[in-house]
């Protein structure tokens, strides 16, 4: 048995996976694989509105949201967000609080006048009350899992009158989601929608059409939300995947249900890393992921013995992010309890053994 705890995509559940291999032979009735479907045509068209629909009745999402299934990943959106949302000289303010954050600041600084507004400090998300927010800000950016240091959001801040952008790339569908307290949010699909290819936007009407200047086709929202996603091809499998996983996500019991096998399963790691002070978190408890476990082994030089026995009983993908090292436990959607049990057992096993 293998158990992948790769970050950069997920497992997905067998059931989806067997529908997948039907769905490559033959999309439905349609004599066609589902890889060959036109994005123009009829069969095409079902999929994607179903999968709106379904992703709709999951996230409970009032019709003022569109969604737009859109190319380019969520490294795309940073620079699409400020093109789109922001006025020439208008600040966009930014939280720091990890590797993704900073690549999200970094980007965006090319486009319009980006502001940090406060770092992460010692493994604590930095506390909305002491964010230094501009005046007059297009909007708020906060990455709601930093994949690579295993920080997370668990109640998300008050804004008042500036709209809420969030990175949910790591997050999304991973829990209910207050989409209320959002003007945006925007997910990569590989790690709990399925796979590569996907990026799912998520944005209030009213910030549509925010920028005056020309944004590119294929990144302008308010272009894609009135072609329902087709100002260029889509990505049309991927697409297919995700409706999937919905479909999936909803017979295992919607975003509650999800919320609560996700917090079980990193529940077992975080039991095996309290329990001594062999394993250590950059996260403080407070703020630690249930999806992206990230911890350190008392010397880094056991790193790489902790990955060799690991590797050998099947448990795969567990180097942590380079900028942080150590060992990452990444628990997507499509992560077992089973594999979060056999992770646990590990850890418990080579700490008798090294500790
Ligand atoms: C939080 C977060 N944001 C953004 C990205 C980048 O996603 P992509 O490579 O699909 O652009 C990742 C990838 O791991 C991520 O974890």
């Amino acid at each position: 048995m293998r158990f992948s705890f790769a970050s950069a995509s997920s497992k997905l559940p067998p059931p989806v996976l067997a529908e997948l291999t039907a769905d490559i032979a033959e999309w439905r009735t349609s004599c066609m694989s589902a890889l060959e479907l036109p994005f123009n045509g009829s069969d095409f068209a079902d999929i994607l509105s179903e999968a709106e629909h379904e992703l709709r009745s999951l996230l409970q999402l009032p019709q003022s949201y569109k969604v737009l299934f859109l190319q380019g990943g969520a490294s795309t959106q940073f620079a699409a967000l400020p093109m789109n949302l922001a006025a020439e000289h208008q600040p966009c303010d930014y939280v720091l609080s990890g590797h993704w954050s900073r690549r999200a600041i970094e980007v965006a600084s090319d486009w319009r006048d980006v502001r940090t507004i406060v770092s992460e400090r010692d493994g604590f998300l930095p506390d909305p009350a002491s964010w230094r927010r501009s005046p007059g800000a297009a909007y708020c950016h906060v990455t709601s899992t930093e994949t690579a240091e295993g920080l997370q959001y668990h109640e998300f801040p008050e804004t008042s009158g500036v709209p809420l952008i969030a990175d949910m790339t790591a997050d999304f569908l991973t829990r209910p989601l207050p989409i209320e307290r959002f003007g945006l949010v925007y997910a990569s699909a590989q790690k709990n929608l399925g796979a590569a290819g996907l990026t799912i936007v998520i944005v209030d009407e009213n910030l549509l059409g925010k920028s005056k200047r020309k944004v590119p086709p294929p990144l302008d929202y308010a272009h894609q939300a009135s072609a329902n996603s087709k100002v260029n091809t889509p990505p049309t499998f991927a697409i297919v995947v995700a409706l999937r996983m919905l479909h999936w996500l909803r017979q295992e019991g919607g975003l509650d249900a999800a919320a609560a096998k996700n917090l079980a399963k990193s529940k077992e790691l975080y039991a095996v890393i309290d329990e001594s002070d062999f394993y250590r978190c950059f996260a403080s408890p407070r703020d630690r992921s249930t999806i992206s476990i990230c911890f350190h082994l008392p010397d880094p030089k056991l790193d790489q013995l902790f990955l060799d026995e690991a590797e050998q009983i099947g448990l795969m993908h567990l180097k942590g992010h380079p900028n942080v090292g150590g060992i990452r436990a990444c628990l997507y959607n499509g992560v077992t309890a089973d594999a979060a049990s056999a992770l646990a057992n590990f850890m418990s096993d080579f700490k008798r053994r090294r500790g």
